[in-house]
């Protein structure tokens, strides 16, 4: 594998650092960057503005080909649309963060996104993240990482990004959207065969990022 061609797959739960130590490897390496979370996000929000009833899964599956999603590759812009539509600000929102979940829960929705993301990692030079990323999307990645943190840290991490806000109450939602992350039926949350465990809790973000480039370098020509 070369650097140009390499895929890095960044699983793991709400709040371990993913999607910051995915965009640092990308910047540090000159890599393209992909947030899959934020895809399943843009579908939820297209979902939300079409009222949709998004506890039901047929309903979901019913329109799951219709939103077009559209995801920036910079690190220092991913930006995303649905409909020419940029929703990168709303679908960090409340709402949207209460119904991806369910709607991520549904397969139709899955094998559209599951398309649309092998389409863009194609060749490859592009740091991934997700949940089944290293599981199901690019199996043959060859640099898969699975991070977690403590409860505590990835609640406090959320709620400060949030602008503040309970840790009891971030910890409860966080908690809650893993349990059904990792029990839905399709592509659960689930740390692929072969990947490198990194338990952030104690780590700053640099010290991860630079944890993850030694990973990359090491697989590369
Ligand atoms: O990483 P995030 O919090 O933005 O992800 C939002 C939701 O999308 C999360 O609850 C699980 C789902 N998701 C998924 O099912 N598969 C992925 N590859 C990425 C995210």
């Amino acid at each position: 594998t070369a650097l140009d061609t390499v895929v890095v797959a960044l699983d793991g739960p709400s709040g371990s650092g993913k999607s910051s130590t995915a965009r640092g490897v990308a910047r540090a390496l000159g890599l393209r960057y992909l947030d899959t979370g934020a895809q399943f996000r843009a579908v939820t929000q297209w979902m939300l503005d079409h009222d949709v009833a998004v506890e039901d899964p047929d309903a979901v599956a019913a329109r799951a080909g219709e939103p077009l999603v559209e995801s920036g590759e910079d690190p220092e812009d991913p930006t995303i649309t649905v409909d020419g539509v940029d929703v990168s600000q709303a679908i960090r929102g409340a709402d949207v963060t209460g119904a991806v979940s369910a709607v991520s829960a549904v397969g139709a929705v899955r094998e559209q996104l599951l398309e649309l993301q092998r389409r863009i990692i194609g060749r490859g030079g592009i740091v991934v993240e997700g949940r089944d990323i290293g599981s199901v999307v690019a199996p043959g990645a060859a640099v898969k990482v699975y991070l977690t943190a403590d409860t505590a840290a990835r609640a406090e991490r959320r709620a400060a990004e949030n602008g503040g806000g309970s840790i009891d109450d971030t910890a409860a939602g966080l908690l809650r959207r893993d349990s059904v992350d990792s029990g839905r039926e399709s592509a659960p949350l689930v740390a692929a065969e072969g990947a490198v465990h990194i338990d952030t809790t104690s780590f700053t973000l640099d010290e991860v990022v630079a944890q993850v480039v030694d990973l990359v370098r090491a697989a590369v020509d």
